[in-house]
């Protein structure tokens, strides 16, 4: 049985402006399987967004994806009620036609940072993931809102069958966070994109969301792919985690491993600047963002992108070559000249 359900090989997505062209995404690789969490996790302009929007095929102009595959793996039940995978290689559909958009909602779903991002202010939560079920399902609109507010409930939506019928702007964040949730789960994908979903909550709120997409992974068995620039949180949910840099992939792990033996310079960086328990309230000042910038997109540095800031940096090295992606040990990958295959 293929276990795979998506492939995403050698993808470059760029954006073309007056300024230059940025690469945003620039030769990544990964994989998911089916029921899996894959954490994707770098700082804020790495390419984690970008990444997503180009899975799903949505990135804004002027951004295209310029090289690379992505395949995803959707299970199809056969007449005699048995299971065949189809490979649909969606970097080669149209991003408008009818085919993405149905795979759109019934085989990937997101859910971004900002709720407001994919209501409208204008209807009832409920009219709007009554909606979403409408259309990729065949049922009356009073199945349809019957299936709403079981989905509200699902989500941990107090009083659903009031609830139903409130505006986004009636409900706290946490609460439209739910919503979006419901409506991203309405149809239940295969495939959970969640964009730093919890970013705009406080943190008891974030608590709760992350706690209940854990247990809807577990109940609907489906994947997920956690974006985050959080690494407590990929600690949290994620079986595998990337890890990005300027549009590159520079370390793939299991969590335990990314966490106990990170092998990328800046992987440790990343792991220095998360605050531990029982920290000193000094030492938690001194927990250092990581040393300079991101550097500006339009201007990658040679070598190894991440070398300016780099404290393992060989000079001479570093700063002329760019390293390959290797397999360091089975299952875990880095891009850093220090490790051999
Ligand atoms: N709409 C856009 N127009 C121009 N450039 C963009 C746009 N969206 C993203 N980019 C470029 O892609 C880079 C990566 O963005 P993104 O994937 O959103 O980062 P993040 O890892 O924070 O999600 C940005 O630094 C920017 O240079
Ligand atoms: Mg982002």
């Amino acid at each position: 049985m293929d276990n795979t359900l998506l492939e995403v090989k050698n993808l470059k997505t760029y954006f073309f402006l007056d300024e230059g062209t940025a690469r945003a995404v620039d030769g990544v690789d990964f994989e998911i399987k089916r029921g899996q969490t894959l954490g994707i996790v770098g700082e804020s302009g790495c390419g984690k967004s970008v990444t997503a929007r180009s899975v799903l095929r949505i990135v804004p102009k002027p951004g295209r994806i310029v090289e690379g595959e992505i395949t995803l793996h959707r299970l199809v039940a056969k007449q005699d009620g048995s299971k065949m995978t189809d490979l649909i290689r969606l970097t080669e559909v149209d991003p408008m036609g009818s085919l993405m958009r149905g795979l759109r909602g019934s085989e990937m779903a997101l859910v971004p940072q900002e709720p407001m991002a994919s209501l409208s202010p204008v209807h009832t939560i409920g009219d709007q993931i009554g909606e979403a079920i409408r259309l990729h399902q065949k049922v009356s609109k009073a199945e349809a809102r019957a299936k709403t507010i079981q989905m509200l409930e699902l989500v941990g939506f107090p009083r659903p069958k009031q609830r139903v019928d409130a505006y986004p702007y009636q409900l706290s964040g946490g609460l439209r966070q739910r919503a979006v949730i419901a409506m991203a789960l309405s149809c239940h994908p295969s495939l959970l994109i969640a964009d730093e979903p919890t970013t705009a909550l406080d943190v008891t709120t974030e608590a709760q969301i992350l706690k209940l997409m854990r247990s809807l992974q577990q109940e609907l068995g489906m994947a997920i792919m956690y974006i985050t620039h959080n690494l407590g949180v990929v600690a949290q949910m994620t079986e595998r985690v990337i890890v990005m840099y300027m549009g590159k992939v520079v370390e793939e792990a299991n969590v335990d491993t990314i966490f106990h033996n990170p092998l990328h310079p800046y992987t440790s960086a990343l792991l220095r600047s998360i605050p531990r328990l029982g920290m000193k309230a000094r030492e938690r000042q001194r927990l250092a963002s990581i040393r300079g910038t991101v550097p500006d997109p339009y201007a990658i540095p040679k070598g190894c992108s991440f070398h300016p800031r780099c404290d393992k940096k060989i000079r001479g090295v570093c700063d002329q070559q760019e390293p390959t992606y290797i397999e360091v040990e089975p299952g875990h990958k880095a891009r850093c000249v220090l490790y051999k295959q």
